[in-house]
């Protein structure tokens, strides 16, 4: 897809279509909308007027020029309450407007600058909002279609300015929204592409592209070297697998001030969870393909991060494996070591990413230096019955540190909810053979789930963001498809490019 600005007089662009914006609150029209009302004889006004076009978002009216202009239709797209209009409402109004233009085979098109003239954003940030929603929504995923050459999709999109200045600070965002949408876009095929492709070998071979296109080190262990490094946990869960366990770790050392300042960004990677020993139920298992899209999330960030080059080191850890309940696989009762020494009871194979990730995030401090750290992990099926796919859950060691996690997530419209860390919590962890069990019973599984985690944070800030509900998509939504929705991605961006020192 080709996006451009470009500098003119909406009235001369020929073009199939123009998108514009109007707000359910407001009488008063904006910018390229209140321009083209006029050209068309009011006709933008007399639909308003007659309640036949409301504002309301996800509203779109399409109207035909008949020559009247050089563009041969307006597309007019309820913005929802002017208050309410936001950098987020732009995300979703692209993607749905382009996902509408193309049902009807307008696979090029202009659009107006939206809120810059009502709402006043700012327009570096309008470039980088359009640019994300129109990839993000337009995104397909037919790499398994034999007959993809017969459905097109969005070629080329335009945003017309009225002034150069604009134009200018506008194209400069349209760049940033490609390389965070293209990061979001390589999580979005890595958490879609099946089982049998997507293993632990072709994870860290992902990772190896990443890193050699975006000038990361890059660090592969493997089974040896997880075992001489003490990692049970990890290798505990790979044993019922033919397929080998990988320990991907990426570095983008974009500070050499701070050195001892590294973000960790730790990404659970099980390519497949049949729940192992403890065997999940045969009913929507496929879903379990996406089990690695924490992982995916931050191989995905960390390319856009390297791209993007903001003054910071950030470092990405992704232990990945699958869970198979394969002949040498480990037991119910077993009792794993992890890296920090402290002993695991697995008294349930399934409860697996959390064994996975407590290797990697004591390896990513104690070896890698990371100084505060995000991990992110399709955990539980307990934060589903909690959030459904609307927030992700949020759960932490340091205040300070959630609250900016949790707002930078909920800014970017990857919503977000903390839940509480009561020691109390913990006891239900407690094992009469080991440290400590892998599950703590039924109640509130994904805040046990979490304090099994901070049993390994080695003292560090940390945040733990379960995407087990919002990982997955089953409709068409905004900036969202139907499928993988690639994890808080733009989340670890932000929370880079927020910190550039
Ligand atoms: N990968 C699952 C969690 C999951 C469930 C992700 C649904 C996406 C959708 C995780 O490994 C798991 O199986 N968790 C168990 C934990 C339980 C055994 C304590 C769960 O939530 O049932
Ligand atoms: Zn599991
Ligand atoms: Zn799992």
């Amino acid at each position: 897809m080709e996006i451009k600005v470009v500098t003119g007089d909406i009235l001369e662009i020929n073009t199939p279509a123009i998108i514009v914006g109007l707000y359910e609150d407001s009488k008063e029209l904006y910018g390229i909308t209140k321009i083209l009302d006029e050209v068309m004889d009011g006709a933008i006004s007399q639909l308003r007027n007659d309640q036949e076009i409301k504002g309301v978002s996800g509203e779109f009216t399409l109207i035909h020029t008949l020559g009247r202009i050089a563009a041969q239709r307006i597309l007019v797209s309820g913005l929802g309450r002017k208050d309410n209009f936001d950098l987020n409402a732009i995300r979703a109004l692209m993607g749905n407007a382009s996902r509408y233009l193309r049902t009807r085979g307008i696979l090029s098109f202009c659009t107006a600058p939206h809120g810059i003239d009502s709402v006043i954003l700012k327009p570096v940030d309008c470039g980088q909002a359009i640019a994300e929603g129109t990839i993000l929504g337009t995104y397909q995923f037919q790499n398994y279609r034999t007959n993809k050459e017969n459905s097109g999709n969005t070629e080329k999109v335009t945003i017309v300015s009225p002034k150069s200045d604009l134009s200018a600070s506008m194209a400069i965002g349209v760049g940033q929204g490609e390389i965070i949408a293209n990061g979001v876009a390589l999580s979005r095929d890595m958490s879609n592409t099946p089982s049998n492709d997507l293993t632990p070998s072709k994870m860290a071979e992902i990772a190896t592209m990443v890193a050699r296109e975006g000038n990361l080190g890059i660090v592969i262990l493997d089974r040896t070297d997880m075992e001489k490094l003490g990692m049970g946990a990890l290798v505990g869960v790979a044993r019922g697998s033919h397929q080998p366990p990988k320990l991907i770790a990426l570095e983008y050392k974009g500070d050499p001030d701070r050195p001892k300042h590294v973000l960790g960004l730790i990404g659970k990677g099980v390519t497949f969870d049949t729940g192992g020993i403890s065997l999940k139920p045969a009913l929507n298992m496929e879903n379990m393909k996406g089990d690695m899209t924490g992982g995916s999330s931050v191989i995905g960030a960390m390319k856009a991060i390297s791209a993007l080059k903001p003054k910071i080191n950030v470092t990405g850890v992704v232990p990945t494996t699958e869970n198979m309940p394969g002949g040498d696989a480990q037991r119910p009762g077993d009792i794993v070591r992890a890296m920090n020494d402290k002993t695991i009871e697995v008294i349930n194979t399934d409860a697996e990413g959390r064994l996975i990730l407590s290797d990697a995030m004591v390896y990513a401090v104690r070896k890698l230096g990371v100084s505060h750290m995000v991990d992110i992990a399709t955990l539980t099926g307990a934060i589903i019955v909690s959030l459904g796919s609307v927030r992700i859950g949020v759960f932490g060691n340091n205040q300070e540190w959630i609250d900016q996690v949790v707002q930078t997530g909920n800014d970017g419209g990857e919503r977000m909810w903390p839940f509480p860390m009561d020691d109390d919590y913990g006891d239900q962890l407690k094992s009469t053979f080991a440290d400590m069990m892998n599950v703590g019973g039924k109640e509130a599984g994904s805040i046990t789930a979490a304090k099994f985690l901070s049993e390994f944070t080695e003292g560090v800030p940390w945040v733990h963001l379960d995407i087990a509900g919002s990982y997955r998509m089953v409709s068409d939504k905004g900036w969202h498809v139907k499928g993988s929705t690639g994890g808080p991605v733009r989340t670890l961006i932000n929370l880079a490019l927020a910190d550039s020192g």
